[in-house]
C-alpha cells in the first residue's frame, strides 16, 4: 500500500494501482472516455489529464501509477485547463447533432462537454465526415460521431474474443471499422452500444423510439442466458423498449449477451398471445381476465369433483421465477396434487431418483475464471451460455486448460488443450473412457466396470 493525496484527501492505495482507479474508489470524478474499468488502458483520449505535484505538465490519470507521497489535483488550474483543451480538440471534429443523435441525454461526450466545453469555438474548418457502416441488424454505426477512444476495439480483443472491429488509417483519416465491411458477429455484441461514449454505436432495434428521460426504468433478470444475468428493463409508454444490463460482479459483471438484450423484441410481436383466449364451439375467443380464470376454476373443479386430485398435473416451465413456481406448487397441493414437474425437455426418467433435486453448477459463477482446467460436455459455452463462455475464456487467458467432448467442432473463442469429437450416440463411450482414464492415473477402483 502506498499513501497519496488526492484534492487534499488523503488516500491508501495499492501499490501499482492507477491514478483513475484510486480516484473512483474513492469517489474523485475525473472525466475520462477511452479508460473502462473491464478493458485494457489505451491512454489516447487524454480525457482525464490530472496535475501531479512536481511534474511539468499534466499526465493522464488512467496511466499514470500512484507512487508513494504523490500529491494529485485534478481541479487545479493546470488540470482543468488540460481538460478544457482536450474537450476542444474533441469537439473540433464531433458533428453537434445531439437534437437527432439516439445518444443524446445519455451521452458520455455530451455530459462532460457541459462541464469542460465552450460556448465559442476558434475553430471554423469543415468537420471531418465518416461514411457510416453497416454492422448487421443490432448495432447502428454513425461514425462520423467516433471520438476514436478504441472501447469497442479493446471489448472485441479482450472480451469478446472475436477482432471483429479495428481503427484503419491515421490521424484525420483514422475510421473505426471491421475492416471488410462485415456484420458483428460476436454474441456480446451489443456490449459495445453500452461502451461507446458517443452516438457512433447505438442499438438498431431501438432507435429513435424515446429518450432517455422518457422511459422508466426496472430493474429485472435476464430470462435467456441461464446464467440470471442483471438487467435493466426501460419501458416507454408502458411497452419494453431497450434492455440494458445492471452490473453484478457475481453473475454477469458489466455484460450482457446480445440474446437477453434484444430478445425483448418478441414482447411486442404481433403473434404474441397478449389476452386469455377462450375455445368456444371448437374456435378460439379472446376474453378478458375474469372469465378466463372462471372458465378455469370451473374445469379444475369439475375434475377434482368427478376424479380428485390425483389426477390433476402441472407443468411449469423452468424459465418460470421461484416465487411463481412456489405459488403453482402451493395451489396443486392444495387441492391434493403432487403432480407437478418442470422438466418439459426430458423423455427418459429411468435414473431420476440418482439425479440432484435441485442440479446446479457446483461452484460459482464467479469460480469458473479461477479453475485450472475445465472440461466442456456437449456444449458451445461462447453460444449456449456467453456470459459462462466470458469467464471459461477468462480461466484460459489465465492459464488454465480447456478441454471439450462435443458432438460437433465448435468454433471457440478460447483455444482448447485437448478435444475429442464424436457422434452424439458415442459420447457416453467417449466420457467413459475419460473416466477409466483418470480412475487409473490416480489409482481410484471404479464402481461399475465399462
Ligand atoms: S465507435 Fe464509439 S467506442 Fe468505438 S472507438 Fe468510436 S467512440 Fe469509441
Ligand atoms: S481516460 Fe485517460 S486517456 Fe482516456
Amino acid at each position: 500500500m502506498v499513501n497519496i493525496e488526492i484534492d487534499g484527501k488523503q488516500l491508501e492505495v495499492t501499490e501499482g494501482a492507477m491514478v483513475i482507479e484510486a480516484a473512483d474508489d474513492a469517489d474523485i470524478y475525473i472525466p475520462r472516455f477511452c479508460y473502462h474499468k473491464k478493458l485494457s488502458i489505451a491512454a489516447n483520449c487524454r480525457m482525464c489529464l490530472i496535475d501531479v505535484e512536481k511534474v511539468g505538465k499534466a499526465l493522464p490519470a488512467c496511466a499514470t501509477p500512484v507512487t508513494d507521497g504523490m500529491k494529485i489535483s485534478t481541479r487545479s488550474e493546470k488540470a482543468i485547463e488540460a481538460q478544457k483543451s482536450v474537450m476542444e480538440f474533441l469537439l473540433i471534429n464531433h458533428p453537434l447533432d445531439c437534437p437527432i443523435c439516439d445518444q443524446g441525454g445519455e451521452c458520455e461526450l455530451q455530459d462532460i462537454a457541459m462541464g469542460y466545453g465552450g460556448d465559442v469555438s476558434i475553430y471554423s474548418e469543415q468537420k471531418r465526415v465518416v461514411e457510416n457502416k453497416d454492422f448487421g441488424p443490432l448495432i447502428s454505426g454513425d461514425m462520423t460521431r467516433c471520438i476514436h477512444c478504441t472501447r469497442c476495439v479493446r471489448f472485441g480483443e479482450e472480451v469478446a474474443g472475436i477482432k471483429e472491429l479495428g481503427a484503419t488509417g491515421r490521424g484525420e483519416h483514422m475510421e473505426i471499422g471491421t475492416y471488410v465491411q462485415l456484420s458483428l458477429n460476436s454474441e456480446m455484441s451489443g456490449n459495445v452500444i453500452d461502451l461507446c461514449p458517443v452516438g457512433a454505436l447505438t442499438a438498431k432495434p431501438s432507435r429513435f423510439t424515446a429518450r432517455a428521460w422518457e422511459m422508466v426504468q426496472h430493474e429485472s433478470i435476464a430470462p435467456h442466458d441461464c446464467m440470471g444475468s442483471n438487467i435493466l428493463l426501460h419501458t416507454f409508454r408502458n411497452q419494453v423498449v431497450r434492455v440494458v444490463p445492471k452490473e453484478n460482479e457475481e453473475i454477469n459483471e458489466t455484460w450482457l449477451a446480445d440474446r437477453d438484450r434484444f430478445s425483448y423484441e418478441g414482447l411486442n410481436s404481433d403473434e404474441r398471445l397478449t389476452v386469455p383466449m377462450v375455445k368456444t364451439d371448437g374456435q378460439w375467443q379472446e376474453v378478458d381476465w375474469d372469465t378466463a380464470l372462471q372458465k378455469a376454476v370451473g374445469g379444475i373443479s369439475k375434475l377434482l369433483s368427478e376424479q380428485g386430485g390425483e389426477q390433476l398435473g402441472a407443468i411449469a416451465s423452468p424459465n418460470m421465477t421461484i416465487e411463481e413456481l412456489f405459488l403453482l406448487q402451493k395451489m396443486m397441493r392444495s387441492v391434493g396434487s403432487g403432480n407437478i414437474d418442470h422438466r418439459i425437455g426430458q423423455i427418459d426418467f429411468t435414473d431420476q431418483d440418482d439425479e440432484p433435486v435441485f442440479p446446479w453448477l457446483g461452484q460459482s459463477i464467479v469460480d469458473l475464471e479461477n479453475n485450472d482446467a475445465v472440461l466442456l460436455v456437449g456444449c458451445n459455452a461462447r453460444h449456449d451460455q456467453p456470459i459462462a463462455g466470458h469467464r471459461i475464456r477468462k480461466a484460459e487467458l489465465a492459464g488454465a486448460r480447456i478441454m471439450a467432448v462435443n458432438p460437433v467442432d465448435y468454433d471457440f473463442n478460447f483455444s482448447l488443450a485437448a478435444k475429442k469429437i464424436a457422434s452424439p450416440a458415442k459420447l457416453l463411450q467417449e466420457l467413459g473412457g475419460i473416466l477409466k482414464a483418470l480412475a487409473a492415473t490416480s489409482n481410484v477402483t471404479l464402481p461399475l466396470s465399462t
